[in-house]
């Protein structure tokens, strides 16, 4: 292990968020190890009983996948055997930790879902870092991760929350009653947010990933230009964004020099505007004392303008997580994992990794 590097075709992140120390009694863990490596990104965290951020580094892939406009899930864990014995070791310095035998409580690390060979670097390396400093491990679901960046910064929020999850892979409203307790709320049928925001920037030549690419197009341009369709608008609160993505080809084809800022921003108005909808009939039907935004999409601009205005009128708190603990990082796993061993306890070492893992729901 020794300083951090980045490849060529990566790049360094480092967060500096923090959260505040929640009012718990419980002795132990303290100090849990945070491991990522479900997609693209190779992150390591050091957070304090589930909310304070000691240490968050982040090291993104993006440049090695963005001349395939995606990710190539077999340079993706070539990566993150390359990446990971850095990434730690310096999330463990800037926490402030001895590198070779640091006093944490446990490791954590996403077990699913997501690439197999990249979950597998993870979970192999969190295991043998457990056994080497004779400390549990913990095996965590990256889409409950994902809900645990709010309690990074907002240890307080209260129950029942609704929470939007809208991430690459998935769409989908739950309801958090209890820490570790949740209901289903709605789901897409189809594609999820993140995968429209990705495909229409690709078609539109923005590049990739989509998401912010569209989220900066849209500032130039008028949501109101083109009026795209909310797909399943009415029913319920499920969700299906492939037919907009595909109106907005066909639109696109058929008005040839038309402007791409007009095309990202009045997408973005269609995707955001059955994201809101769909959201106040959750807050509505849940009787939700709280509202929290999850997952890549929510450090979208006007979702997150939207969904303050909507706790606004609604009249609940809303917690947006800062950007940086939105996309995929190792902060909200090892959170995620505080929680999951008062819990459950240790996961057993020949647990192993689950690529299409569902997210918990009891
Ligand atoms: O949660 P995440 O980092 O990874 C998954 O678990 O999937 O989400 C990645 C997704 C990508 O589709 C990306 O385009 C999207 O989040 N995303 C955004 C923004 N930033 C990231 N979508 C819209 N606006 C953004 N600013
Ligand atoms: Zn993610």
């Amino acid at each position: 292990m020794g300083d951090v590097t980045p490849l060529p075709g990566t790049a360094l992140f480092r967060s500096t968020s923090t959260g505040s120390v929640p009012g718990t009694s419980s002795p132990s863990p303290g100090l849990i190890l945070g491991v990522e490596t479900s997609c693209d990104e190779t992150a390591a965290a050091i957070v304090e009983r589930g909310t304070t951020v000691r240490s968050s580094v982040v090291s993104s892939q993006v440049d090695l996948h963005v001349r395939y406009g995606g990710v190539v899930p077999e340079v993706a864990s070539r990566a993150h055997v390359e990446l990971l014995n850095p990434v730690v070791v310096s999330a463990l310095e800037e926490a402030g930790l001895d590198r070779h035998a640091p006093a944490i409580d446990a490791v954590a690390a996403t077990v699913g879902p997501g690439l197999i060979g990249s979950l597998l670097v993870g979970v192999s390396a969190a295991k043998a870092m457990a056994l080497a400093w004779d400390v549990p491990f913990v095996g965590v679901n990256h889409l409950e991760a994902h809900l645990y960046a709010s309690f990074l910064a907002a240890a307080d929020l209260e129950f029942p929350m609704v929470v939007l999850l809208v991430s690459g892979g998935h769409t989908m409203l739950i309801v958090m009653h209890d820490h570790g307790s949740y209901g289903l709320l709605g789901q897409t049928v189809d594609d999820a947010a993140g995968e429209a925001f990705d495909k229409v920037a690709r078609f539109l030549g923005l590049g990739y990933p989509g998401g912010p690419l569209i989220d900066k197009a849209a500032v130039d341009g008028d949501a109101a230009a083109i009026r795209f369709p909310r797909p399943m608008m009415d029913e319920g609160l499920v969700f299906s964004f492939s037919g907009l993505k595909t109106a907005v080809v066909r639109w696109v084809k058929e008005h040839p020099g038309c402007s791409s800022a007009d095309v990202a921003a009045s997408f973005q108005e269609a995707a955001v505007d059955v994201l809101v909808t769909k959201t106040r009939r959750a807050l509505q039907q849940v009787g939700a004392s709280s509202l929290c935004l999850a997952g890549g999409v929510a450090a979208n601009s006007r979702l997150r303008a939207r969904a303050a205005a909507l706790a606004d009128e609604v009249g609940v708190p809303v917690f947006l997580p800062p950007r940086d603990l939105c996309t995929d990082n190792a902060a909200m796993v090892a959170a995620a994992g505080w929680w999951r061993l008062q819990s459950d306890g240790p996961t057993p070492l020949d647990a192993g990794a689950v690529p299409s893992l569902a997210f918990p729901i009891r």
